[in-house]
This record gives structure tokens, C-alpha cells and sequence, in this order.
């Protein structure tokens, strides 16, 4: 199978195009032939892309000398059930899938790859095209865990998103907007009118416009606002999506700060329960994820680039070729 390897850490450049084994699907996997897989900004982090402050030389100790899975990076996937392994009974070869790979596996970037039947994998339902299912979970599931269980939105509560066109935060405006909170988005210049049509009740410049709040939930999906705790309202939550190694420590020792304000910077939980609650989401008309840039597998490395430069709209998707 043709897959997108990435064999050291480095720029856009050092991901190429390869002839590899297909994977075997194990005792409970099921091989999927992936018809397209999103690439996230998660994806370049791990490529090389630069990592925030003090967090970039963890990143081969996290995940190895070498990059994972061989170099094939990718999460989100949308694609059919090729073959069972031993023990499935949940899918059946044909049946139209999206998911995402376990923690820290990643493949989805290649023309297959074999994942738990029992794990984060659903049918594809038929309102999700092939791109919006491959992307459906990076920026929703991030959004979701923030919004509503790290920060506890509640209805008519202000929210800022910092970056709301973005993956997450073009997320984070729909579902922030369901749960009847008024949304203030800052997003560049450029952006602003698609901010409105997500959900965005302001829409505000981050170059011209300060956002001075307050505000009862911020979320800085860039980490880009060093001094948004200043704009929290009393008892407040900032979600820092993007920390700093010194946002993450100051999140886990001294999450309360005073009026009550509370910083947020967990990593999320990629669960099955999440999985169906954002499905559930989506059926209720609340969330759509939001394409941008779409690539062959052959150009990845244009959408490692662009991913790369912090400006993407929404989620880029990786089409595959047809396979027989
Ligand atoms: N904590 C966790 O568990 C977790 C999970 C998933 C992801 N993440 C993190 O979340 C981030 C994901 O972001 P994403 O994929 O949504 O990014 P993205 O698609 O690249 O979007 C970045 C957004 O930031 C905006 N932006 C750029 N410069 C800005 C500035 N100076 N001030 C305010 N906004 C600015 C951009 O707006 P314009 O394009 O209009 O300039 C854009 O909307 C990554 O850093 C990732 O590591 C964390």
C-alpha cells in the first residue's frame, strides 16, 4: 500500500510517499482501507512542527527516537472495513467506518490500517461525507471536553474563543453556541464573516481588537493570550487548549486563582463515551466539522505546510485514490 512516512523529525520535507506492507488486522482489529484521514495540527507537532515553549524536546522522548508506526502519522480516518481479524463480530468487511487510531498509534495516513473493532471506531452515518468524517473528531472532541467538562460552560454564559476558524475552535463556536452561551470569536481579519456563519455572536479581529471581556469561559486554542486570565470574569475557567510547559504546571498546581477563576490545561479523553456524545451532537444539528484545504496523499506535505503555519481554516483532509 502507498503511505505517507515520515522517518525523522523534521519539516514538511521530510514526509514522502512509500510502497509499504499493508498491516495485518490482529486478534479484535479490523483492517480499514482509508479513504480519507484529516490532518491535524496534533499531526505536525509530531512531525516537527514547532511545539510551545519548553514542550518541543519532549517530544521524542514521548514518542521515540524515531517518529511512531513506523513514520506513518494520521488519527482521523474515514474509509470501509477491508478485512477481520480473528474474534470480530461488531463490523462486517464493506461496512462504512470513521474513527480514529488509539493514543499514540496513529497510521491513519496510508491506504490502510488496522484498528480495535471494540475501540474509537463507529459506522459512518450518512450525514458525514468521507472529508467531514475523517475530520469529525479532532477539533469536536477537544472542543467538547474543554467546553463542557473541563470548564463546565454554562447556558448564557460569554465565551471567547481565541482562534475560532481553526479545528478547534470552528468546534468550539458551534458547540459553545448550542449550549446557549454567547460567543465572542477572535480570529484574523480575513476570517471574521466565517466566525459569524459558525455561530460567532462577535466576531473580532486579534490585530486590531483586544477582547477585554470579561469573560465567564475563555478558550485559547493557540495559547496566544498570555494575559486572558486577566479577562476572566469572577469564577471564571480558562481552557488552555495550546500550553506552555509553564501553563501546564501552573494549571495542575494552582488551577484556583483568585475571585474563584480556574485554569484548565488537561489533555483530552478519547473515549468511546466521547465519540457517541459528539456524534449525538451532530444529530442534534449543533456540530459539523468544518473543511478547509483538501490534498491527494502524494501533495501531504503541502498540508504538513499548512497545518504548520497556524492560520489553517478548519480541518485539511487527505484523500486517498480509489481502491479496488
Ligand atoms: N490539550 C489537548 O488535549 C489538545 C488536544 C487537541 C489539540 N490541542 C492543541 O490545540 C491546538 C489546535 O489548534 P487547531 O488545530 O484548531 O489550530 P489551527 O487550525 O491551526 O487554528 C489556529 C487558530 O489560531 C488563530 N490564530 C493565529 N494567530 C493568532 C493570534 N495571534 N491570536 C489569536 N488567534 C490566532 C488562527 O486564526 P487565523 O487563521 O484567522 O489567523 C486560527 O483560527 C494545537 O496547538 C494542539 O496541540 C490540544
Amino acid at each position: 500500500m502507498k503511505a505517507a512516512i515520515c522517518r525523522h523529525y523534521g519539516p514538511p520535507s521530510v514526509v514522502t510517499i512509500a510502497d509499504v506492507p499493508a498491516p495485518e488486522p490482529g486478534p479484535g482489529e479490523v483492517l480499514v482501507a482509508v479513504q480519507a484521514a484529516g490532518l491535524t495540527s496534533g499531526d505536525a507537532r509530531i512531525r516537527g512542527a514547532p511545539a510551545p515553549g519548553g514542550l518541543g524536546p519532549l517530544i521524542p522522548r514521548v514518542f521515540g527516537l524515531r517518529p511512531p508506526r513506523g513514520g506513518v502519522l494520521g488519527g482521523g480516518y474515514s474509509g470501509r472495513v477491508v478485512a477481520l481479524g480473528a474474534g470480530v463480530t461488531r463490523f462486517a468487511v464493506g461496512d462504512a467506518v470513521f474513527g480514529i487510531t488509539d493514543g499514540m498509534r496513529m497510521g491513519a495516513h496510508a491506504e490502510q490500517v488496522a484498528v480495535k473493532a471494540d475501540g474509537l471506531i463507529l459506522p459512518r452515518p450518512d450525514s458525514l461525507s468521507l472529508p467531514e468524517a475523517a475530520a469529525f473528531f479532532f477539533g469536536g472532541l477537544t472542543a467538547a471536553d474543554f467546553l463542557l467538562d473541563q470548564c463546565a460552560l454554562q447556558p448564557g454564559e460569554r465565551v471567547l474563543v481565541v482562534g475560532g476558524t481553526g479545528a478547534v475552535g470552528s468546534a468550539a463556536i458551534q458547540i459553545a453556541r448550542h449550549h446557549g452561551a454567547h460567543v465572542t470569536a477572535l480570529t484574523g481579519a480575513g476570517n471574521l464573516d466565517l466566525a459569524r456563519e459558525l455561530g460567532a455572536d462577535v466576531a473580532l479581529d486579534y490585530r486590531t481588537d483586544p477582547a477585554r471581556g470579561p469573560f465567564d469561559v475563555i478558550l485559547d486554542v493557540p495559547g496566544l493570550m498570555p494575559d486572558a486570565a486577566a479577562r476572566l470574569a469572577p469564577g471564571g475557567r480558562l481552557g488552555l487548549v495550546t500550553a506552555d510547559l509553564a501553563g501546564m504546571l501552573g494549571a495542575m498546581l494552582r488551577p484556583r486563582r483568585a475571585g474563584g477563576r480556574r485554569l484548565c490545561a488537561n489533555v483530552i479523553k478519547e473515549t468511546p463515551q466521547a465519540m457517541a456524545r459528539l456524534v449525538a451532537l451532530h444529530e442534534a444539528g449543533a456540530y459539523r466539522p468544518l473543511i478547509g484545504a483538501q490534498f491527494p496523499l502524494k501533495d501531504i506535505a503541502q498540508a504538513h505546510a499548512q497545518a504548520d503555519s497556524g492560520h489553517k481554516r478548519g480541518n485539511l483532509v487527505i484523500e486517498m485514490e480509489p481502491q479496488p
